[in-house]
């Protein structure tokens, strides 16, 4: 029963949402962006630089429920590498913790462990062939706990890059029980699991085909993952794995010569893989310019529908607005992508329709000096007004 004149409250929250983006660039830089937008159109300005990261900043993992950002010093002309750890202040700058040296060549990190205990930071080293491992106090400060260094028995397919083991990426397998390694130079997807300690031990790996050289790996949540279906032992002892699809990242259409997959990523709502291709210039675009008639170059961003049995089609392939998409990355609700043109120096904000998974043209764009490789967005909504 409603009291007379009570009636019902209504809360019309104003949602204001301060956005982020944190940006990592060759030229020894982090630079924190906000995104505004404001009836529609969105500008992008910057609010921070950090130099404290070292000279070849190469990967940022952020944690941001705990307002800490990580980022990896590659070290590309020092025999060692280098991991920064961050605290991010309200408005987003940055605040440099803790400094220390590495084995060289860390290219990307993920975060595993106790989510509310012990945590710490596995490392991924592409020239070092290595995975290393620190812990995290929670406050921002590291400190050692393990270094893997692999070798190759045998040299593969591709001579170049197949004459060591390059540790690529690291990721998290969606229960949190397994960190897993693509494996570049060994054409392997390396799995550990770990101890209360956080010590990581290797257990049996994934072999890809010989020569396809593994670079970044995303797990597709609910129904299994899109081109091996994982099964996990139920002893704790480990994943296996049954390839279900494999297809260029083309989809149907040809692929063009010299192209170089770059990030892979599975959206928000589990519905797409999305997929960067660098070196195509498949896709030229209108010059940023308005007077300058002449398009330029773009390369491109392949989208994919996830079927339920792992397997894709085949939805679109979207200029990337510039040259080599080396990273990506939505915000959470997937609209926007916020794009790394890692030989344009600029960082495009890519429009993105959720519900068909369509990629369009940016919304923003903001030039960073020198090559950019890691951009991600950090989003702190709330503090929206209600209306009674
Ligand atoms: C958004 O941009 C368009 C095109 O530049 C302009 O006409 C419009 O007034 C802008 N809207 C707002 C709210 O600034
Ligand atoms: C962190 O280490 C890198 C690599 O040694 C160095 O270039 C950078 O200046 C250091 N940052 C701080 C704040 O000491
Ligand atoms: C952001 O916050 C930090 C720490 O509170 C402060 O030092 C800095 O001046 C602020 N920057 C801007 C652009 O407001
Ligand atoms: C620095 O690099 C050397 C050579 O790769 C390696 O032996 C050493 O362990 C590295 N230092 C650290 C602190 O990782
Ligand atoms: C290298 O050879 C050893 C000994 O034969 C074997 O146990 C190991 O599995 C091989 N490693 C790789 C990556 O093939
Ligand atoms: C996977 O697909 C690619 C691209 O179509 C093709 O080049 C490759 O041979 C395929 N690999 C296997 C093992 O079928
Ligand atoms: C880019 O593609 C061209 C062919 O179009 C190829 O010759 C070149 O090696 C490729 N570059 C890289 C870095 O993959
Ligand atoms: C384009 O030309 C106009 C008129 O000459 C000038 O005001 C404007 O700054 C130019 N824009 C760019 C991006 O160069
Ligand atoms: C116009 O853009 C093209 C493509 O980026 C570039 O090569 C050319 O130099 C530009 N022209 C002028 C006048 O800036």
């Amino acid at each position: 029963m409603l009291f007379p004149g009570l009636g019902l409250l209504l809360l019309v929250p104003s949602l204001s949402s301060a956005t982020a983006l944190f940006i990592s660039s060759y030229a020894g830089t982090v630079t924190s962006l906000s995104l505004e937008e404001s009836g529609g159109n969105y500008t992008l300005s910057e609010f921070a630089v950090s130099g404290d990261c070292g000279p070849n900043p190469s990967w940022l993992t952020l944690d941001a429920n705990r307002g800490q950002l990580f980022c990896l010093n590659e070290g590309l002309n020092t025999v060692n590498g280098s991991l920064s750890s961050y605290t991010i202040s309200s408005n987003g700058s940055l605040t440099h913790i803790q400094n220390t040296t590495t084995i060289s060549g860390p290219v990307s990190g993920v975060i595993y462990g106790e989510p509310a205990g012990q945590r710490a930071i596995a490392l991924a080293h592409y020239t070092g062939s290595a995975v290393s491992s620190w812990y995290l106090d929670g406050f921002g400060k590291l400190s050692f706990n393990q270094n893997l260094v692999f070798s190759l028995n045998e040299t593969g397919p591709v001579a170049d890059r197949q004459d060591s083991p390059h540790a690529h990426e690291a990721i998290l397998d969606p229960t949190g029980q397994y960190v897993l390694v693509p494996d570049l130079g060994a054409d392997l997807v390396r799995v550990f699991s770990f101890n209360e300690d956080l010590q990581l031990e290797e257990l049996s790996s994934l072999r890809t085909t010989p020569g396809d050289g593994p670079r970044h790996a995303a797990f597709y949540n609910p129904y299994g993952v899109a081109c091996y279906a994982v099964t996990y032992e139920l002893d704790g002892s480990g994943l296996s794995f049954v390839r279900v699809y494999n297809s260029s990242t083309y989809g149907y259409l040809a692929t063009p010569e010299g192209n170089a997959p770059s990030e892979i990523l599975v959206s928000p709502d589990n519905r797409f893989l999305v997929v960067g291709n660098r070196n195509d210039s498949s896709l030229p675009v209108p010059n940023p310019n308005p007077n300058n008639s002449t398009n330029i170059d773009s390369d491109t961003i392949s989208t994919f529908a996830l079927n339920h049995d792992g397997s894709l089609s085949f939805v679109q392939l979207a200029p990337a607005y510039g040259s080599y998409p080396r990273h990506f990355s939505t915000n959470a609700i997937g609209n926007l992508v916020g794009v790394g043109l890692q030989h344009s120096g600029e960082v495009v904000v890519l429009e993105r329709n959720v519900a068909t998974g369509l990629i369009g043209p940016p919304v923003a764009r903001f030039h960073i000096d020198g090559q950019i490789t890691c951009v991600l967005f950090n989003e702190q909504y709330g503090l929206g007004r209600l209306g009674a």
